[in-house]
């Protein structure tokens, strides 16, 4: 039977995986007033822009320095600002002392600009992508990509947003003043030791992906951001290397989704929490009119008692039980008078072509394998695993990421059905150059959840994605893999061409 070695821990109870240290949380630090990144617009740097990968020093708590990176300054980056139909040339230098790649996720570009491991930028050197937005408005990101490094650097600070404009997106009057009441907010674990972090490594970081017990948006732990009485624009881009987030506000106040990985969704949804996996995007409109001020809170990650090895219904008790134990993330303090005119939330956001699913010219299959490397062999059972050379843990379709071997080819325009299942734990499936839509999940309908285009998506159960492959990936392929860092790290990628 598929037993995994943590199985005793699961076994052990409650009361086990409560008082596992995975699970507390640190003492709250001081509050600090929430970091907002510089905002460079493309269009008012004449669609020319500089990024350098540095190294840097930051000090997330006072007095203590820690070693991190960043771009154009010590920890994550600026946001960029693209406009819908220009050509943005980014001029990237590498002044790290390792190699890097800048992949910029979500982008519909062809494959030789994607950013991915193919497009290696060496020390000292300077990559210039164009980058032509031929896409719908949407909240993306951007991160290293280099093999077998990512996982540690995106960890040390090499991830910024990116965001798509558009002049439709104007008219709906959404709220569009940043740093004010359109906020970017990248929430990411990490883990300290005397206020300085700390790259955690071992068994536990390969199987789980790197953990930590303090939160941070925006690089800030324990955060305070001051907004205007009245509607938010929050952009939530998780950049955990594993962490799966569980989003409510702590009087568990309604909100509305707007905007999922591709951009805005037709409709607003009005939710009151909200799943976010590692390199999920998701935009939701906040009331804060009643001028209250209140706290955005996770629930535990759905995958803790998941990789413990449990069986549906036993997980979805612990979920509940652990969803009541929620961790603080940020607070909002609503500051001045209540605003004469409340801001509405539109009724209509977009209109999405639809893909015909009775056009797709193909189908295929990806499983999500974990363990492969002899340690634990998945399907195999416990130990001695039958798959894998043993050099990389984790894999797709039984094999691990290997950069010279192309998995898939596509032909450009078609329209395919990619179906996608992970073993033991919900695993984030990212598909380079393409955006998708889930048809169906487990068998059945897709969730609330899972409308809207995407380019990430969590998978356990079988999942059915639609796209058409409008990317050309033929002088360097796209890549699709899992967005927990350490299992694309460690073999859970491939890589397609489209020709
Ligand atoms: Cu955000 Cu291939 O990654
Ligand atoms: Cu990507
Ligand atoms: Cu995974």
């Amino acid at each position: 039977s598929r037993r995994t070695i943590l199985t005793g821990a699961a076994l052990a109870g409650a009361g086990a995986v409560a008082s596992h240290p995975l699970w507390q949380a640190a003492a709250a630090p001081e509050p600090q007033l929430l970091k907002i990144p510089d905002l460079i617009d493309a269009r008012k740097e004449g669609q020319s822009l500089a990024l350098k990968v540095q190294t840097g020093t930051t000090a997330f708590f006072p007095g203590r320095d820690s070693r991190t990176f960043g771009y154009n300054g010590n920890y994550l980056g600026p946001v960029i600002r693209v406009h819908r139909g220009d050509d943005v040339e980014i001029a990237v230098t590498n002044a790290l002392s390792e190699a890097t790649t800048v992949h910029w996720h979500g982008l519909l570009i062809p494959g030789e600009m994607d950013g991915g491991p193919h497009q290696l930028i060496r020390p000292g050197t300077t990559w210039r992508p164009v980058v032509s937005v031929r896409q719908p408005a949407a909240t993306l990101f951007y991160h290293s990509h280099v093999h077998d490094r990512t996982a540690e650097q995106v960890y040390s600070g090499l991830t910024g947003v990116l965001i798509v404009t558009e002049d439709s997106e104007k008219a709906l009057g959404l709220p569009s003043e940043y740093g004010v009441d359109d906020l970017p907010l990248v929430l990411q674990d990490r883990q300290f030791e005397d206020g300085r972090l700390v790259v955690p490594q071992g068994m536990m970081s390969l199987m789980m992906g790197r953990r930590g017990d303090t939160l941070l948006v925006n690089g800030t732990p324990n955060p305070v951001a001051r907004v205007p009485r009245r509607l938010a624009r929050l952009r939530f881009v998780n950049g955990s290397n594993a962490r799966i987030f569980n989003l409510a506000f702590s009087d568990d106040r309604a909100f509305h989704w707007i905007a999922s990985e591709g951009g805005l969704l037709e409709r607003p949804v009005e939710l009151r929490s909200l799943t976010l996996a590692p390199g999920e995007r998701a935009e939701i409109l906040a009331d804060f009119s009643d001028g209250r001020p209140v706290a955005l809170e996770t629930g535990a990650d759905l995958n803790m008692p998941m990789m413990m090895g449990m069986q549906r219904r036993l997980r979805s008790f612990f979920s509940d039980l652990l969803g009541r134990s929620r961790e603080h993330i940020l607070r909002f303090e609503p500051q001045g008078g209540a605003s004469g005119t409340k801001a509405a939330v539109p009724e209509r956001l977009a209109e999405h072509e639809r893909v015909d699913a009775a056009q797709a010219v193909r189908r295929r299959r990806f499983v999500l394998n974990m363990g492969m490397g002899g340690m634990m062999g998945g399907r195999g059972g416990m130990m001695g695993g039958d798959r894998g050379s043993g050099m990389a843990m984790h894999g797709i379709n039984s094999r691990a990421f290997d950069m010279k071997r192309i998995d898939e080819q596509v032909r450009l325009g078609d329209i395919e059905i990619w179906e996608a299942s992970g073993e033991m734990m919900a695993h984030p499936l990212h598909i380079h150059g393409v955006h998708f839509e889930v048809l169906s999940r487990d068998g059945g309908k897709p969730t609330v959840r899972d409308q809207g285009l995407r380019d990430t998506v969590l998978v356990k159960e079988p999942v059915e994605l639609l796209a058409r492959f409008t990317q050309a990936a033929t002088k360097a392929p796209f890549m699709y893999h899992c967005h927990i860092l350490e299992h694309e790290d460690n073999g859970m990628m491939g890589q397609f061409t489209v020709g």
